[in-house]
């Protein structure tokens, strides 16, 4: 089955996206950016390149496809604000009858409650894991009412810079410098503090996502939920000392027991919903250990499930695979299309 689609933002990931529709059943139609509407070549279309409101792009885009309705809108465009412009993007393609396929997680983060009436049209598995699938491979497991708790790393570039200090003895500067040329950070960053700091808001955004799409029921998990604890150049000296493990480690659960992090550690996470834990922070990761052994290396995103008070019900690995670079995200948003679509 052919379809047609949208591809809203043309970075690294919109980009990807284009050239795998060009390979699978699906034809694209119009490409929009900031400055306004393109054909796939990135011809600009006339008249409709001058701006103008998320409304009125997508107008635009859907105008230029005429007669035939896009059946898709992939949707990649960066988190600048609290989520709202990807808010008015996929309202106003829900609003035409589309479906939306997303990577972009802060619509999602800041305003689950007025998208979870529509998630049936959304796919947004890439807006967590990379190309892990991480939502989904967490949704099939049977946790309801049980004891569980959830060890997972959910930033590529923060495992990416972390690995290569505490397993390689690389310097920060030099791990972060690599991750801005590979793509998995802002191209030409060089503050390691701008950089992690960033990555830490980008966890808040993914663990709000992850806790509402799988865990939340009926109260919902919101970036501003978090007790952020500040992160300082010397904080960041500490956690580089060679010959410390420090990794940016996520938890979420609702067993009893001690805390990921402890209070007030810098950079860290903390949330509580309901009988829910959601935290993060920088954890040293012992070699040879259970987490030394599972925790990914790399860019890769991984998550590891305990069921059970004491994990009697069970200790799974769930996903693991590359959190961050454009292909996997682009990977994980056909799949979704696939899905919403039906496409066998
Ligand atoms: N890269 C990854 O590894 C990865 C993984 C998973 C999820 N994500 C998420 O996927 C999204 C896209 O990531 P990326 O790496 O592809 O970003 P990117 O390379 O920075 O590209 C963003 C694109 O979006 C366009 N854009 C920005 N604001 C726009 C607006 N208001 N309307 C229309 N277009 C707009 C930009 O257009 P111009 O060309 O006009 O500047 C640019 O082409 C982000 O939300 C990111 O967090 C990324």
């Amino acid at each position: 089955m052919n379809y047609k689609a949208i591809v809203i933002g043309r970075g690294n990931i919109g980009g990807e996206l284009i050239s795998r529709l060009a390979g699978v059943s699906a034809i694209t139609k119009a490409v929009v950016a900031r400055k306004g509407v393109y054909t796939p070549k990135g011809e600009p279309h006339e008249g409709l390149t001058t701006g103008g409101t998320e409304d009125e792009r997508v107008k635009a885009a859907f105008g230029m496809m005429e007669e035939e309705k896009p059946d898709v809108a992939f949707l990649a465009i960066p988190t600048t604000d609290d989520g709202s412009i990807a808010l008015r993007y996929i309202q106003a393609i829900l609003a035409r009858g589309c479906k939306v396929v997303t990577s972009e997680k802060g619509a999602l983060a800041h305003h689950f409650e007025t998208l979870r009436p529509h998630l049936s049209q959304i796919g947004y598995r890439a807006t967590v894991g990379g190309g892990t699938m991480m939502i989904p491979a967490l949704r099939v497991r049977q946790m309801s009412g049980k004891p569980v708790t959830v060890n997972a790393v959910v930033n590529g570039t923060l495992n990416y810079i972390f690995a290569g200090v505490a397993l390689e003895g690389r310097s920060l500067a030099e791990m972060v410098r690599e991750a801005a040329s590979l793509q998995y950070a802002e191209p030409g960053a060089n503050d390691p503090l701008a950089v992690v700091r960033g990555e830490v808001k980008d966890v808040k955004m993914k663990l709000s996502v992850l806790f509402n799409a799988v865990f939340a029921k009926g109260e919902y998990l919101h970036p501003d939920s978090f007790q952020e604890t500040e992160l300082s150049d010397d904080d960041l000296l500490a956690f580089t000392d060679p010959g410390a493990g420090y990794r940016y480690l996520t938890r979420l659960s609702n067993n009893s027991g001690p805390d990921l992090v402890a209070e007030g550690s810098p950079g860290s996470l903390k949330a509580k919903i309901g009988k829910w834990r959601v935290e993060a922070g920088f954890y040293n990761v012992i070699q040879g250990t259970d987490i030394g052994r599972w925790f990914p290396s790399g860019v890769n995103n991984a998550v590891m499930v305990k069921i059970g008070h004491h994990g009697d019900e069970g200790v799974y690995e769930v996903c693991r695979g590359p959190g961050a670079g454009p292909a996997a995200p682009a990977e994980a948003m056909l799949a979704d299309a696939k899905e919403l679509l039906a496409i066998a």
